[in-house]
């Protein structure tokens, strides 16, 4: 599914679509370069759970967690990562599990020892908005798509 978002209040409205749609249990890869508006599309997440704090980019702290009633929510950026074996002497691994969700910025940065996703987000500028592929990989990541295209 590809979709143009013409301004940034379109990327905070996909992303809080695409709360609806979230389990435990689900990796969501968000990719594109620089700027391409990752952290705003995961920001439209949090605000569609209901968080109304700030949510500040991890790009320096590599990981930002919320609670969310029953529910966990890790928000990674591995956009600092320079060898693929970073990810695992972080100790991130035990933060993907079947009671969290985990938002990725910048999988590839992460080497092959990365849970596979469930969803896949790739963001691109397009003008001056961005266009935005959306990709199911699992069956839950599937049934979160479904929800989005009504
Ligand atoms: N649909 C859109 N149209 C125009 N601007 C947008 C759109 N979505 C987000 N932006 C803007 O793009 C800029 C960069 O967004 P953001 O910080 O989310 O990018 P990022 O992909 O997380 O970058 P980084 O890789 O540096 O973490 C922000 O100023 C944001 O407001
Ligand atoms: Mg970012």
């Amino acid at each position: 599914m590809t979709r143009f978002l013409a301004a940034e209040a379109d990327t905070l409205a996909l992303g809080a679509a695409l709360a609806q749609g979230l389990r435990p249990g689900m990796v969501i890869y968000l990719s594109g370069d620089l700027g391409a508006g990752k952290t705003t599309l995961a920001r439209g997440v949090l605000r569609g759970l209901g968080i109304t704090e700030r949510v500040k980019s991890p790009t320096f702290t590599l990981l930002e967690l919320y609670t969310i009633s029953s529910l966990y929510l890790y928000h990674f950026d591995f956009y600092r990562f320079n060898r693929s074996d970073e990810w695992a002497d972080a100790g991130f691994r035990e933060y993907f599990n079947s009671e969290s969700v985990c938002l990725v910025e910048w999988p590839e940065k992460a080497g092959g020892q990365l849970p596979a996703p469930d969803v896949k987000i790739e963001m691109e500028v397009d003008g001056s908005g961005r266009s935005v592929t959306i990709s199911a990989h699992t069956e839950a990541g599937n049934n979160c798509l479904k929800r989005l295209q009504h």
